[in-house]
């Protein structure tokens, strides 16, 4: 920065060189195309979360407060296992998921059904590679109430994405603050990002302990994509366009 009459002026673009100019081209370009993988890759690992494709709400309220109207063993003997099992054995099975799916009962009623009916594809030596049921622990897994990320996956995942993006919303900020344009929109565009990777994660905390809030984490991340893109678009228009006055 130089001062001129006891003012500073701020750096802009056409006092950069052209080798930093590239510098922030290609680090722009380069952001953005992470930013659309990491939206396909967002909406692949989630689309079918709640059984349906396409992304809902209810698929990001499913992957943080997980689908508690039941257990994933339920699911499958109502859905895609319902083939495999008579309607008796069905009853007996949900009786015991909806009893707390206890060992002692399990040994007694539920054993013999799984040796039966299951087992054929669902243990090791089948060779299918399907989660084995051929013992308790196994089968104990998919009886459990379906309560979505744990709080140990949702501490790594935030402390990774606090690190990660507000590091790289520096960097698009410190480019992005040589553009010219209106100073109070320039600050909003500044502060919003990392407002929104806030909210996003305070969000995803919140989804956990009630559901309603998965429309939050949307939202908040919406911000944050529009914000970026933003700031990439108008840098990388300015870096090239813009004359010394
Ligand atoms: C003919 C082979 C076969 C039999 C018999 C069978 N399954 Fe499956 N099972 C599969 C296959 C294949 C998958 C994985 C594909 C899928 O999820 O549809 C699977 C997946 C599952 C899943 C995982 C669903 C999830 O949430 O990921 C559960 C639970 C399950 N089966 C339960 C059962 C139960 C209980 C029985 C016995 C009543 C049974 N299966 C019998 C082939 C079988």
């Amino acid at each position: 920065m130089a001062a001129v009459e006891g003012y500073i002026v701020p750096k802009r673009f056409y006092d950069r060189t052209v080798s930093e100019k590239l510098l922030y081209t290609c680090f722009l370009l380069l952001v953005g195309l992470g930013y659309l993988m990491a939206s396909s890759y967002l909406y692949v690992s989630h689309e079918m979360n709640d059984g349906k494709p396409g992304l809902s709400v209810a698929d990001v309220a499913n992957s943080y407060y997980g689908n508690r109207s039941g257990t994933r063993l339920e699911a499958a003997i109502r859905g895609p296992m319902a083939g495999n099992i008579s309607d008796e054995d069905r009853g007996v099975m949900v009786a015991w998921l909806k009893d707390g799916a206890e060992e002692e009962h399990y040994l007694k009623d539920i054993k013999p059904i799984l040796d039966k009916t299951c087992l054929a594809c669902h243990q090791q030596s089948s060779g299918m590679n399907l989660p084995d049921f051929s013992t308790y622990e196994g089968i104990h897994k998919f009886a459990q109430v379906d309560t979505g990320m744990s709080m140990s996956s949702l501490l790594k995942l935030s402390h990774i994405h606090l690190f990660g993006i507000s590091l790289l919303l520096f960097m698009l900020g410190s480019i992005f603050i040589q553009t010219e344009i209106n100073v109070w929109f320039k600050r909003f565009l500044v502060v919003s990002p990392m407002l929104a990777v806030f909210v996003d994660i305070l969000s995803w905390f919140l989804t956990k302990y009630d559901s309603h809030y998965a429309i939050i984490v949307i939202a908040a991340g919406g911000l944050l994509g529009m914000s970026m893109a933003l700031q990439i678009v108008i840098s990388l228009y300015q870096i090239w366009t813009l004359k010394r006055p």
